[in-house]
């Protein structure tokens, strides 16, 4: 028996890294620049970027998935943004969308670290800080 990746209370998950191992906040940041992020497993197993902070994380991590068609966007260092490889769609490093085709900038989700050293994901329902606008995945 393999127990679901995500769940618990809220709809909230805990970031799992690419082998189902609970993201270890120390270890994820030793070594790291305030700035660099890493896909992590997020809400509903969606691709999630955390990020770097001043010795912590920022406090919300941003979905993966182009809001186009879908691709897993990485994050391109040199040009500080998200560059989608599918259609060349762009978004800012906080995940705003500044070219498309992509419609939408990408989803936003609650992080926080917990005593235990690993990320709680939780739903981001709130106005989309990056564009005053309802929260459009919510
Ligand atoms: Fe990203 Fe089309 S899927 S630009």
């Amino acid at each position: 028996f393999v127990p679901p990746a995500s769940g618990g209370a809220g709809g909230g998950s805990t970031a799992k890294d690419a082998k189902g191992n609970d993201v270890k906040v120390s270890a994820f940041i030793a070594g790291k620049a305030k700035g660099d992020r890493e896909l992590t497993q997020g809400l509903k197993g969606d691709p999630t970027y955390i990020v770097v902070a001043d010795g912590t994380i920022v406090d919300y991590g941003i979905n993966a998935i182009c809001t186009h068609l879908g691709c897993v966007v990485p994050w391109n260092k040199a040009e500080n943004k998200f560059m989608c490889p599918c259609h060349g769609s762009q978004y800012d490093e906080t995940g705003k969308k500044v070219r498309g085709p992509a419609p939408l900038s990408l989803p936003l989700a609650h992080a926080a670290v917990t005593e235990n050293d690993t990320i709680s994901l939780t739903p981001w329902t709130e106005t989309d800080f990056r564009t005053d606008e309802p929260a459009w995945w919510a």
